[in-house]
């Protein structure tokens, strides 16, 4: 028993954590039409935030307005298309303040979720957004917020269970920066899976692979925690064997569209909580480039960035490093090879990501119009902070490099 006890401490050392306040979330197929009375708790005007006319092809827009009108609850309606930039919040802010809502209600994917965030969080403030972003301004916002319902419409960024919503501006001065307070986690994730069933697949392959990014670079980051590494396990399974069904045969299966929907609100959870490795602190920098959507730019560096890293720890640290046996146990769920040493695991780990990236597609960086001069550019600007080995220059480019 002390040697079992000895091994479990090497693998799992505990280290101090902090885990933040999640949403309250209401799960389930159908539960949008629930979204009337979820926001009559707040009070009885409501912000909708929405992106384009796909909810309304669906129906669901009219089954959101009934909701809302059977509650008594007032609305106005706020389009958002492609990734929100600070002039379009400080647009929405303008023309919302005067009456102010008492709620904010988002319905859409990450970006919609992110651009509600940011209006919910500025209305009380009524000022320009850019000066408090990070890295862009030295404003420190107070986190005043107004409540944010947040319903996602895909299953990826998990926005629906962070503290921090994304804007960006670009171009090559283009920046991809964050709004970020404790307070500006939503009050509710309104889960209902049924809102992705129309997510096409290429929406819905970047997305899962998003979020299983998230997952996977919060379950290895050195900030993990017994916590992160629960959820994230769980995100994991639930999301492996669900991502290539949901692109193809399995579309319209709600179950399968449950899974990856849970597993997108716990990579929102976990990267809040551990943090995220090289693969995000290069999508920063890559989506304020090149007009190539988060997901994928997540997508095309997953395997590389994944065998950069291993192969970094293992020459560094050993082979059996405490991260390899994360990476492997992630491996052999992917794989059903739960017999796999820790080598092995961690070989079938890659061979699956390989098998992702051909499987669903996924495109190259050059497709979207880098250029090999920019890398160098982009390298400089990458963060690793919650990378569980760091990277030198040369590694960071050799990942972009494989997948110019
Ligand atoms: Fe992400």
């Amino acid at each position: 028993m002390e040697s079992a006890c000895a091994d479990f401490m090497k693998a799992n050392a505990m280290k101090p954590f902090d885990f933040y306040r999640c949403p309250r979330v209401v799960f389930g197929p159908g539960r949008i039409s629930e979204v009337g009375s979820l926001a009559s708790r707040y009070g009885s005007r409501a912000l909708v935030v929405t992106g384009s006319e796909s909810l309304d092809l669906s129906g669901n827009w009219d089954r959101i307005a009934g909701s809302l009108k059977a509650s008594s609850v007032t609305f106005d309606r706020f389009r958002v298309k492609g990734e929100p930039s600070p002039d379009l919040v400080d647009r929405a802010v303008r023309g919302f303040q005067e009456p102010s809502p008492d709620v904010v209600v988002a319905v859409g994917g990450g970006s919609v979720i992110d651009c509600a965030k940011a209006v919910a969080a500025m209305l009380p403030l009524r000022e320009p957004v850019a000066p408090y972003l990070e890295g862009v301004g030295d404003g420190h916002h107070p986190g005043t917020t107004l409540p944010l319902i947040a319903a996602p419409t895909t299953a990826g960024t998990g926005s629906e269970a962070t503290k921090n919503a994304v804007l960006s501006r670009v171009g090559t001065d283009g920046f991809k920066k964050s709004l970020r307070h404790d307070h500006f986690t939503p009050a509710c994730a309104l889960l209902d899976p049924g809102l992705t069933l129309d997510c096409p697949p290429r929406v819905t392959a970047a997305c899962g692979m998003d979020a299983f990014t998230q997952l996977l670079e919060s379950y290895v980051s050195p900030k993990a925690s017994p916590l992160t590494d629960a959820l994230a396990f769980s995100g994991i399974e639930h999301v492996s064997p669900c991502l290539l069904p949901a692109c193809t045969d399995r579309a319209h299966d709600l179950q399968c569209r449950s899974s990856l929907m849970v597993a997108a609100f716990l990579s929102g959870v976990t990267l809040a909580n551990a943090g995220l490795g090289v693969i995000h602190g290069l999508a920063g920098p890559l989506g304020a480039r090149i007009p190539m959507p988060h997901g994928m730019v997540c997508a095309t560096l997953l395997w590389e960035a994944c065998r950069t890293n291993i192969m970094r720890i293992r020459e560094q640290r050993g082979a059996d490093d405490a991260v390899l046996v994360k990476y492997a146990r992630v491996g052999r769920v992917l794989s059903g090879a739960p017999e796999a040493d820790v080598l092995r695991g961690c070989e079938l780990l890659l061979e699956k990501l390989e098998a992702w990236t051909g499987s669903l597609k996924i495109p190259r960086l050059g497709d979207y119009g880098l250029r090999e001069s920019d890398l160098d550019a982009l390298v400089a600007r990458a963060g690793q902070k919650a990378n569980p080995v760091q990277l030198d220059a040369t590694d960071v480019k050799e990942i972009l490099m494989a997948r110019l």
